[in-house]
Formats: C-alpha cells, structure tokens, sequence
C-alpha cells in the first residue's frame, strides 16, 4: 500500500447482498471503488451483528486491491490475529473498544496490517495526540456506528479539520465513515479527509446484475468531493 491523500472511494459491503459477497466485491471494484470497507460488528461494542474472521478470508480472493476491516467489536485484541491472517491490509479498532488502545495498535502492526483508529462522535481529536505515531489512518465516525444509512452528524466536520492538522505531513489517512453521499463528500473532503466509506450511497440502485448503478454512484461521491478544489 503506497501513500497519497488523493480522495479514495471506499464503498461498505454492509449494504452489499450478503448472499454474494465475492461478486459484489468484484462489481465495486470494477466500477471504480478504490478501497472495500467491511465493517464487522459483534452484537455487543455496536447493537448489531455482522461477521468475522472467516467471511473475510472467503471475500479477500475476490479483491485485488486494499481490504479496509473496521472492527466494531470489544475486546478486540484476541482477534487482531485471525483478521490479519484473513487478508486484512487495514486493521481498524475503536478508541472506545477497550482500556489498551496503544497496546492494540502495536498488535495491529505486529501482525502486518496497516493500524486504524477509530473515533466515535462523542470522542475529542485530541484523544490521537500521544498514538500519532502508531497510527496509518484515523476514522472519524459521523453517525453511531452499527447500522448503514443513518444521518450524517454535522458537527464531526470541525473534528475532521482539528485531526487534519494534528496531523501535518506526517502519513495518516484520514478516513470518513457514516452518511456519505455527494452532498457530504465535500464538506468532509474540504476539511482534510481523503478516504470516504459510502454504503447505501454506493449500493442503492444497483445489484451484481446491474453493477453500473456502482459506478455511477462512486462517480458521483468522487466528483463532489474533488470538485471542492476545482
Ligand atoms: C456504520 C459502518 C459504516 C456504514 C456506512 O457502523 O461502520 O461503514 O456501513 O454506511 P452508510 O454509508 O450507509 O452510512
Ligand atoms: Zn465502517
């Protein structure tokens, strides 16, 4: 995985088809999706539940480029293993998830994954200051965390601009998950953010039969939010 802070489309497969999961991963991908996000939930750190471990190493043949694995689960130590042995380029987990949050990070990097850190709306940017160098990407949630097509919460923008320049030049990506579309894409691709999870945004429209509603759905997040340096 190289580094640049070009806007990266990473549609969730939360709002794929469940029954098709390689197929639709094939379909997003070649319709421009740059990253696949797969959120795994455990019934417990979020009120809903996904899958695990084994459901990404039965998708990851059917994605060539980055596994982006948000892990909304607690604890999340005893499984950093499973999920980077599954695939995972990308290893996300909540700051809220548990007491270890520096600990969990030198496992995720242990483990040859890229580590992620995840905020919740309720918790301040300042709460990276000491992990800025264990971190390769922040995700900034701006809904709860548990279910695809919620409301986009606004005040997470001025969140995404407080972590833009704790940030600096150091390599840290800063992802955006919950409520993307092309109406939010550029407030968030404004205020610094350069990979946009889109669930329902991407998916709705479209199947495995009919994959170009993706595309021009991916096309549509990406022009808005580059259009706010045009
Ligand atoms: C929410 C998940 C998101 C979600 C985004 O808990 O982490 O990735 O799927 O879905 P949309 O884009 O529909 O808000
Ligand atoms: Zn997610």
């Amino acid at each position: 995985m190289t580094f640049d802070r070009k806007i990266k489309i990473a549609p969730s497969i939360l709002s794929a088809d469940f029954a098709n999961f390689g197929a639709e991963c094939e379909a997003i991908e070649a319709q421009g999706a740059d990253w696949v996000h797969v959120d795994v939930m455990d019934g417990h750190f979020v009120p809903n539940i996904t899958f695990g471990p084994a459901t990404c190493a039965a998708i990851r043949p059917h994605i060539k480029g980055v596994m982006d694995v948000h892990l909304m689960i607690a604890p999340v130590d005893p499984y950093i293993e499973a999920f980077a042995k599954a695939g995972a380029d990308v290893i996300t987990a909540h700051v809220e998830a548990g007491p270890h949050v520096h600990r969990t990070l030198q496992a995720i990097r242990a483990a040859g994954a890229k580590a992620g850190i995840a905020l919740n709306p309720g918790t301040p940017a300042s709460t990276i200051e000491p992990l800025l160098d264990m971190i390769d990407l922040v995700c900034v949630m701006t809904v709860n965390p548990g279910f695809g097509g919620q409301k986009f919460i606004h005040s997470q923008i001025e969140k995404v601009e407080q972590l833009r320049a704790l940030i600096g030049e150091r390599p840290i990506h800063i992802e955006i998950d919950g409520g993307v579309d092309p109406t939010t894409a550029p407030l968030v691709a404004k205020a610094g953010a350069d990979v946009l999870v889109a669930g329902s945004a991407v998916f709705k429209g479209g199947s495995v039969t009919n994959p170009n509603v993706y595309g021009d759905n991916i096309k549509a997040i990406r022009a808005a939010a580059q259009g706010v340096w045009a």
